[in-house]
């Protein structure tokens, strides 16, 4: 009898509920208000003007490998429309990824040794966790509050671990999946003890162009310019379209080289057409007004899912209250805190409604009292329906 030959580390590819739970729903036969998937709303995608220019804006050099650093043209490009925001940069620093998950792979392979300490935020975007994972990272998870990851806790918590991180994992706005965002005061403070520990950021910011209300705070790249502990992921997957996987990492220049020989490994090139899809839909001018489209319509659709969730689930759940992005997160309270989420997903399902599961957005499968709604990918009719429908699951589960 042979053993299997795998590595030890496929033990660690625990892969992702969130992504699973596409695959499940596309399996459905019947009408489901899809709550679960943090995607872009199909209606708000640029379809029409991504036709148009695929019509025009290829060449024969379309369709051949690209260099691995990104597109001249969208380096270009991107770089423009950066100078414009709070989040200047420069070439020396990006380079374009596939999609955020991309930049988050690179960035642990860059920096995690098996064995290596990693703090996360909990709860966390557990596919950027599992890539912690992959490369046998061991997590630290760090709770959170209604201004992020709570930064004061962490000199205890590493104590206790005996040991210091190598990288801290956070999502500094609108956090996938609470929807918090980590006041200035922290970032300040995290990025001391990022210093004091030698450990790096991983600052994943798929959603900071996406506030809609409050005021901004400065990203850490702002807080601490030029420092190389800072390693940025960014991506167009929410502010344009996901299924395009187009990102890019903004790190320090003295690790740029490194950054594009970990995709050298991975996949030589980001995807070409969608690379020129992107820098000509900059190039004509349109984010600007695109993400200002989705600011009001994505706090429109928060509002109604907030006003939707008071009135048929007042005193029985708490929420937080998004400032951006795309999430709510949702704790049972009284008697219903003890029903179990990842039970009420079937009977939610069978209902006509999906949502993600507290447990698959935590590293250790807390929060089995808690659950994530996106509100971004739904009208405001279907989100009250949708809503209706998580009553009734929740009424048939007491
Ligand atoms: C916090 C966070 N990081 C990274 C990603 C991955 O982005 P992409 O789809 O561009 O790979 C997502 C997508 O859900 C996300 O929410």
């Amino acid at each position: 009898m042979h053993t299997s030959p795998l590595a030890a580390r496929a033990d660690k590819l625990v892969g992702s509920v969130i992504d699973s739970s596409t695959s499940l729903l596309a399996a459905q036969k019947h009408d489901i208000v899809r709550f679960a998937m943090g995607a872009p709303a199909d209606e708000t995608v640029p379809t029409e003007e991504f036709r148009d220019i695929a019509s025009k804006v290829f060449t024969d050099r379309s369709f051949t490998y690209g260099a691995t650093e990104g597109e001249p043209v969208l380096l270009k490009q991107l770089l423009g429309y950066l100078a414009t925001t709070s989040e200047p940069t420069r070439e020396e620093r990006v380079t374009i990824t596939a999609g955020g998950m991309q930049g988050l792979d690179i960035a642990f392979k860059m920096y995690v040794d098996p064995g290596d300490l990693v703090i996360v935020e909990s709860p966390t975007y557990t596919n950027g966790s599992a890539t912690a994972l992959s490369y046998g990272a061991d997590l630290l998870e760090a709770p959170m509050d209604k201004n992020g990851l709570i930064v004061e806790a962490l000199p205890d918590l590493v104590a206790a671990a005996g040991r210091t991180p190598k990288a801290i994992y956070t999502i500094p706005n609108f956090q996938n999946p609470s929807g918090t965002t980590l006041s200035q005061a922290r970032r300040e403070q995290l990025v001391e003890l990022a210093h004091q520990w030698n450990a790096v950021i991983i600052d994943d910011d798929p959603y900071g162009l996406l506030r809609f209300s409050g005021e901004d705070i400065p990203g850490f790249q702002q807080i601490s310019p030029e420092d190389p502990l800072i390693f940025s992921v960014r991506t167009f997957s929410k502010i344009l379209a996901p299924g395009l996987r187009v990102g890019w990492v903004d790190a320090d220049p003295s690790v740029r080289q490194l950054v594009i020989h970990s995709k050298q490994a991975m996949d030589t090139c980001t995807n070409v057409p969608n690379q020129h899809i992107v820098a000509e839909f900059i190039r004509r001018g349109g984010l600007d007004d695109h993400l200002a489209g989705l600011r009001l319509e994505y706090h429109a659709r928060k509002v109604a899912m907030l006003d939707s969730i008071g009135r048929h689930l007042g005193g029985r759940v708490a929420t937080t209250n998004p400032d951006g992005g795309f999430f709510l997160w949702l704790t049972l309270l009284g008697e219903d805190a003890a029903t179990s989420t990842q039970a009420l997903f079937e009977t939610a399902l069978a209902e006509g409604v999906a949502f993600i599961p507290g447990p698959a957005l935590s590293a250790s499968g807390k929060f089995d009292d808690a659950l994530r709604l996106c509100f971004a990918s739904t009208t405001p009719g279907r989100t009250e329906e949708g809503i209706v429908r998580l009553t009734r699951a929740l009424d048939r589960a007491r």
